[in-house]
């Protein structure tokens, strides 16, 4: 079933349809959800799923945003009257999940909301009036009748400390809230294509889960306990149930990948506080480009004693401002203050969220602690844009590029030496890519680059891990190659080399167009081609760009491009 809604057409909908024997999924299809919001980078809208299972109790899994209520609420109460719902189990608090429980509690007074003991306690901030509630472990159960048994796994972290996910011994699906889900909103109820959604599925494991990669492992282990997962109805984008081994395997090899990085930065924020979360998702992002490992931790719910181990083995500290009002996030910060080591770094930001506890006293007490910082504080003086983002991504990546530095330039130093120079007499061109992709842009010297197809007429880039561009260069997205001159690139090359701060923009002093697709034209160029990006290929610290091309120019016809000549092969 499609519900349009008057205003705009085709922009929210509902979607519901059976998934296993009394189960439905209702689905809230959100086409145009565009926004720059980290993981909603590659812009393809995103889904909140909520489920019903009728056993002889009956219960809802999860809810919806809020921007849904009137098309959510109608839709509910076209597949059951909402006072007979018994269960409204809550595997996270987020408000894209949660958006609607005060109203589910309304309509339906004497149902028992059940979820983690962090889950209820957030949700009391959310509901403002009582309800009745079952506080669920891992391992509980819940019979709902006619086989539908309901076993709940601890998923902490995945996304908030608030999740668990619950599996339906009678049915064999698995309830997973942010966990294995994607931004992607089509008319596809399922996974069937998977070529068509897994940039998708990578893009958000990246943001999301990267830096909860051990919590993801944990989750899995927990999963492997129990009987075979044949559906994974996911609380974002198509339910996986076409190639669940496939998506769960990635999981774990991306995680594990995550887990074995020999240095680790605990990044702790106040989640459903002001802006905390998703700026502490950037600086995560960031500092997972360098292969440094994350940890995120919550500030508010986060035991002490775990405080205290994970900032002790840790190289350095990523701090979300807390709410001056909250003691329990007050105190971990003390934690933290007593913990700390000075060979660590640390970076504080605020969180706009009304009420942050200043920035500077916290910092003179690290710096008197003899902590280096891994970024210069950045002060949120008015509500994040994509700017803001970037700006946290890109000092998240400053931090983890400062704690493996002297790491890298041992393995420099590692390779055989003739081999070395052997791998040295490959050349390339000089080129800047140039990209925009809403508010921001971003650029980088390139020498790695050749044509890789004619038809379509196509090239591809190696971009390594942790260049900021690397962020604008997702499938799908748009570039421009600028070919440098030979004997006309020295101001070029000298300005783009240059180790910009987080969110500079890079192209202040430099003469530029705007292509066709959007992104810069480098005016003292050679020649350009505009570019998009078609596939990625992953290797151990590059990226490898297939983009497909559509048009260009050269600017002199007799000029010649720009040669690299390098003399070892170790480095650019
Ligand atoms: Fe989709 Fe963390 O909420």
């Amino acid at each position: 079933m499609v519900v349009l809604t008057d205003r705009t057409q085709k922009r929210l909908t509902m979607q519901t349809g059976e998934i296993a024997p009394d189960t439905t999924a209702i689905r809230s299809l959100d086409w145009d959800r565009d926004r720059f919001d980290i993981e909603f980078g590659l812009q393809n809208g995103t889904t909140y799923n909520s489920f019903l299972i009728r056993g002889e109790k009956i219960a809802l899994v999860d809810t919806s945003h809020e921007k849904f209520r009137e098309l959510y609420l109608d839709t509910l109460k076209g597949l059951i009257e909402p006072s007979q719902i018994d269960y409204l189990i809550i595997s996270h608090t987020e408000p894209d999940h949660s958006g609607l429980v005060k109203d589910i509690v309304q309509l339906a007074p004497e149902i028992t909301v059940v979820g983690s003991k962090v889950a209820i306690q957030f949700l009391e901030d959310l509901v403002h009036q009582p309800f009745k509630r079952q506080i669920v472990k891992n391992g509980d159960q819940l019979d709902l009748g006619k086989g539908h048994i309901l076993e709940f796994v601890n998923a902490p972290n995945l996304h908030w400390p608030d999740t668990i996910f619950s599996y339906d011994a009678g049915t064999q699906v698995m309830f997973t809230c942010d966990a294995f889900g994607m931004h992607y909103c089509s008319d596809s109820t399922y996974d069937e294509d998977m070529s068509a959604i897994e940039a998708d599925f990578r893009f958000y494991y990246d943001c999301l889960m990267a830096p909860n990669a051990r919590s993801v492992l944990s989750a899995l282990k927990r999963m492997d306990k129990l009987p075979e997962v044949t559906t994974v109805a996911t609380g974002h984008g198509p339910l996986l149930s076409h190639h669940v081994t496939e998506w769960l395997d990635r999981y774990r090899r991306w995680s594990q990948a995550q887990a074995k990085a020999e240095t680790s930065v605990v990044v702790f924020y106040v989640s459903d506080y002001g802006y905390s979360d998703r700026l502490s998702q950037a600086i995560a992002r960031g500092i997972t480009k360098t292969g440094v490992g994350v940890e995120m931790m919550d500030l508010k719910s986060a035991d002490p004693q775990e405080v205290q181990e994970t900032v002790s083995r840790a190289g350095g500290m990523a701090i979300a401002m807390p709410p001056a009002s909250n003691k329990a996030a007050t105190a971990a910060v003390s934690t933290i203050l007593a913990a700390v080591k000075s060979k660590q770094v640390v970076g504080i930001f605020e969180s706009y969220g009304g009420d942050d506890e200043p920035i500077d006293p916290l910092l003179s007490q690290f710096r008197n602690l003899g902590l280096k910082e891994g970024f210069a504080a950045i002060r949120v003086k008015e509500t994040p844009t994509e700017a803001t983002y970037q700006l946290c991504e890109e000092a998240g990546t400053d931090m983890g590029q400062l704690l493996t530095r002297d790491r890298e330039i041992k393995q420099r130093k590692s390779l055989d030496s003739d081999l070395d120079k052997a791998l040295g007499r490959i050349s390339g061109g000089l080129y800047i890519i140039t990209a925009q992709k809403g508010d921001i842009k971003s650029a980088m010297l390139a020498s790695w680059v050749s044509q890789a197809s004619f038809k379509p007429l196509g090239l591809t880039i190696a971009v390594a891990k942790d260049r900021a561009i690397e962020s604008l260069m997702q499938v799908s997205d748009r570039f421009v190659l600028n070919i440098l001159e030979e004997g006309n690139y020295q101001a070029l090359m000298k300005h783009f080399l240059k180790r910009f701060p987080p969110g500079a923009d890079r192209f202040e002093g430099v003469k530029t167009q705007t292509a066709t697709n959007g992104s810069p034209i480098l005016t003292d160029a050679l020649a350009y081609v505009e570019c998009k990006v078609e596939s990625r290929m992953e290797l151990s610290d590059h990226w490898i760009v297939y983009a497909s091309v559509d048009a260009g120019r050269v600017s002199k016809a007799d000029a010649l491009t720009a040669v690299h000549h390098r003399k070892v092969g170790n480095y650019y």
